[in-house]
């Protein structure tokens, strides 16, 4: 399988910045590797019109657990799917930390995603207090158990993928080493495994946290490491292009 590079352009780029990113992108990428571009959801229908010939997919870094209703200034997975979203990116550590989203909340969000039939990316991550203390894998293993519990009618193999992000390397320009990252991918994939016999262990495990054209090469040689979740290094055409190897 190709890797894939999931750019988070969270609350970034006006309209215009939008169509500069995507006619540099127009000019270079070939597909080598597989690009997802996550805007605003507000930007969603101009990302989509312009990343449609590319063949680039195009989803939210959110979505409501709900499907319809008096939920004001949600937004319904369902709707969106109906307006040609492809996927969502749920329980960043930005919506577990500022927003206090749980990973129990998380799970329904999850399966009315998967419900509406979109790709979901759920996130997963330690703190930097928590890897200190030696409680990343339980962390992360919680993490797994909550988020993804009863997940067995709604997963296909195709649908589920997962990103692993250290909290403490959002941002901050801290990766985790090659090393650090493999290691704890490995124990998802484990984990994935025992908890979806049939499936777990061909789900695609993202990476995110700092990754940059200096270190996603040596990211992405990593055995079960499938591709990355990005955010600093996806604003800028050149540098999100240089991550999907066509600079
Ligand atoms: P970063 O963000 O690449 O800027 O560290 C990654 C993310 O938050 O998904």
């Amino acid at each position: 399988m190709a890797k894939l590079l999931v750019a988070n352009w969270k609350m970034n780029l006006t309209h215009e910045e939008i169509i500069h990113f995507f006619d540099e992108l127009t000019k270079k990428y070939t597909h080598k590797r597989q690009a997802w571009i996550a805007p605003q959801a507000i930007h969603f229908s101009l990302s989509q019109s312009l990343a449609r010939p590319l063949g680039v997919a195009v989803g939210i870094q959110n979505c409501s657990s709900f499907k319809n209703g008096a939920y004001t200034g949600e937004i319904s997975p369902f709707s969106f799917k109906e307006m040609g979203g492809d996927f969502v990116i749920l329980g960043h550590s930005e919506r577990r930390q500022l927003f206090k989203e749980s990973s129990s909340m998380i799970n329904l969000k999850i399966k009315a995603a998967l419900a509406a039939g979109l790709k979901v990316i759920y996130c997963i991550g330690e703190t930097l207090g928590e890897r200190e203390s030696q409680q990343t894998f339980s962390i992360v293993s919680d993490q797994l158990n909550q988020g993804l519990s009863d997940l067995g009618p709604y997963i296909n193999g195709k649908n589920l993928l997962l990103a692993y992000e250290p909290v403490w390397a959002i941002g901050t320009g801290k990766t985790a080493t090659a090393d650090e990252a493999q290691n704890v991918h490995s124990f998802i994939r484990g984990e994935l495994a025992l908890k979806f016999p049939l499936l777990g262990h061909g789900l695609p495990l993202l990476y995110g946290g700092s990754m940059k054209p200096e270190n996603v090469e040596k990211l992405l040689a990593q055995k079960d490491i499938d591709g990355g979740l990005v955010g600093g290094a996806a604003l800028k055409a050149t540098d999100f292009l240089a991550l999907c190897g066509d600079i």
